[in-house]
């Protein structure tokens, strides 16, 4: 790559929205090859929101064409703003938020998630509130000292972000410094939950390799220090395919909640 070619450009390039969906979210709550991984982030989601407070204000950072977060969230927050880098991933959004039959089915994630919850038959309902608590679908860039700019948001109560942080960023310093930015949208006090991969050098979408950061826990941990933040929980699930992946190469996921000092 050129110096002054970023990662910016190579994801407005090279990143397809449907593919990504279609590689990392599709049947992958299908018997009888569930996910393991998807149903660990799912289970500790509901946990997370269930047994914690209610959010007036939540906001996702990178939510590519992803609802999966936001579903977890939805029956436990009163209002919810998404924000992605790329158009065609907010573009993906906006067509589930208005139900237009091209969009993806999230019905597979909303009835797991009710089940988690203990009430599968309320899957419909809670789309409809997913729905309504969606204020907001921004740009967004986790280099830009207010990542939503030109939106200039009330700092939320709640912060969520997955697979984000370690592949938008090409070093630890850039690391460091796009988690200072997104944390000053998060209150003091307020509630980070964040999901992410350890020593992930790559991942694929159709063919295309996308460069990440390789994060490993001392390094996150002392991140979360330094800009600000109490670990509450910090869980890891190791990858059970690493030896035979073939479209990444990270040794586990993490997640993590933590509060803004
Ligand atoms: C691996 S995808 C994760 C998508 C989704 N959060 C998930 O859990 O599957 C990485 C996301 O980071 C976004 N991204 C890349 N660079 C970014 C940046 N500078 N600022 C904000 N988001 C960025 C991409 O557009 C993409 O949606």
């Amino acid at each position: 790559m050129e110096s002054s070619y970023t990662v910016a450009d190579f994801y407005e390039q090279q990143f397809n929205s449907r593919s990504y969906l279609e590689m990392y979210y599709l049947n992958h709550l299908s018997q009888p090859a569930i996910d393991e991984l998807m149903y660990f982030v799912l289970e500790k989601l509901v946990k997370t929101f269930s047994s914690g407070p209610k959010f007036r204000t939540l906001l996702e950072i990178g939510c590519g064409p992803c609802l999966h977060l936001s579903l977890c969230a939805s029956e436990h927050v009163e209002e919810i703003v998404l924000s992605d880098f790329l158009s065609n991933n907010r573009q993906e959004i906006e067509l589930w938020l208005k139900n237009d039959p091209g969009a993806f089915d999230w019905s597979p994630y909303t009835k797991a998630v009710c089940e988690l919850e203990g009430n599968r038959e309320k899957w419909a309902e809670r789309e409809k509130k997913l729905r309504d608590s969606v204020k907001q679908v921004v740009k967004c860039d986790v280099h830009q000292s207010n990542p939503l700019d030109p939106v200039e948001l009330e700092p939320v109560d709640c912060m969520t972000t997955s697979y984000c942080l370690e592949v938008a960023c090409k070093d630890k310093e850039a690391y460091r410094s796009a988690f200072s930015n997104v944390t000053s949208l998060l209150k003091p006090g307020g509630v980070l939950i964040m999901i992410g991969v350890l020593n992930e050098s790559f991942y694929t979408v159709s063919d295309q390799k996308f460069p990440c950061l390789s994060l490993d826990q001392a390094f996150l941990e002392q991140t979360l220090t330094e800009v600000g933040y109490e670990i509450e929980q910090l869980e890891i699930a190791l990858n059970p395919n690493k030896s035979v992946d073939t479209v990444s190469d990270f040794d586990a996921i993490f997640f993590l909640v933590a509060r803004k000092k």
